[in-house]
C-alpha cells in the first residue's frame, strides 16, 4: 500500500500497545504513543487507527480527536470481556459524542489484567468496582461485569493476534 498511516495508542498495561504493534506491522504504518503524538503532522496521514484501554466505561486518550482535527480515523478498543457478547453502544457514544466527528469504524479486542501490577489507583477502582457487581442479581450481570468478577485478582492475557483480521481487511478495502 502507498499510504501512510498511523497507529496511534494509549495504553497503561501493554495490551492495546500489543494489538497497536500487530496491526501497524500489519499494514506497515507509523505506530506512535498518544503521548508522543505531534498534533501538527497528523494531516499527513491517509488514515489514523487509534486504540485505546477501556477503562471504566470509555477509550482512554480520545481527546486526540477534539484537539485535533483528524476526520478520517478507526478505532479500537482493548478490554477485559469478551466482544462476542459485549454491547460497546455506551462506551463509544461516552467516547464520540459528537456526531459530526465519529469513526469511520471500530473494532474491539480482548486484553487481560495482571493485579499484580495494577497502580495502586486502578487496584482501588477494581475493588470497588468488584464489590458494586458483586452486589447485582446474577440476570443483570453484562459480559464486562463477568469479565471483572471472573479474573478478579489474577493475572489473565487474553490477546489474540488473529482477532486483528477484520481491522486490516476494512483498512484495506477503504484505502484501495
Ligand atoms: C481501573 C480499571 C477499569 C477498567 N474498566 C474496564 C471497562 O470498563 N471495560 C472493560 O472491558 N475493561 C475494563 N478494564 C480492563 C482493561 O480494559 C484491560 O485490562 C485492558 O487490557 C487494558 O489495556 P492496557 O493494557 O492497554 O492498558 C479496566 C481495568 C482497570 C484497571
Amino acid at each position: 500500500m502507498n499510504h501512510k498511516i498511523a497507529v496511534i495508542y494509549q495504553s497503561y498495561y501493554d495490551t492495546t500497545k500489543q494489538y497497536a504493534k500487530w496491526i501497524s506491522k500489519e499494514l506497515g504504518a507509523d505506530l506512535i504513543e498518544r503521548n508522543m503524538v505531534l498534533l501538527s503532522t497528523l494531516n499527513k496521514y491517509d488514515l489514523v487507527i487509534y486504540g485505546g484501554g477501556l477503562y471504566v466505561g470509555g477509550i482512554i486518550g480520545v481527546d486526540l480527536f477534539s484537539k485535533s482535527s483528524v476526520s478520517r480515523f478507526v478505532i479500537f478498543t482493548v478490554g477485559l470481556a469478551d466482544p462476542k457478547d459485549t454491547d460497546y453502544a455506551k462506551a463509544m457514544t461516552k467516547s464520540f459524542p459528537n456526531q459530526s466527528n465519529q469513526p469511520l469504524q471500530s473494532f474491539h479486542f480482548r486484553g487481560g489484567i495482571d493485579y499484580s501490577k495494577l497502580s495502586f489507583m486502578h487496584r482501588n477502582l477494581m475493588k470497588l468496582l468488584g464489590k458494586m457487581v458483586a452486589k447485582k442479581p446474577l440476570p443483570e450481570l453484562t459480559s464486562e461485569n463477568k469479565a471483572i468478577l471472573e479474573t478478579y485478582g489474577k493475572r489473565v492475557n487474553f490477546t489474540d493476534k488473529s482477532s486483528i483480521e477484520p481491522l486490516v481487511s476494512f483498512v484495506k478495502e477503504v484505502l484501495k
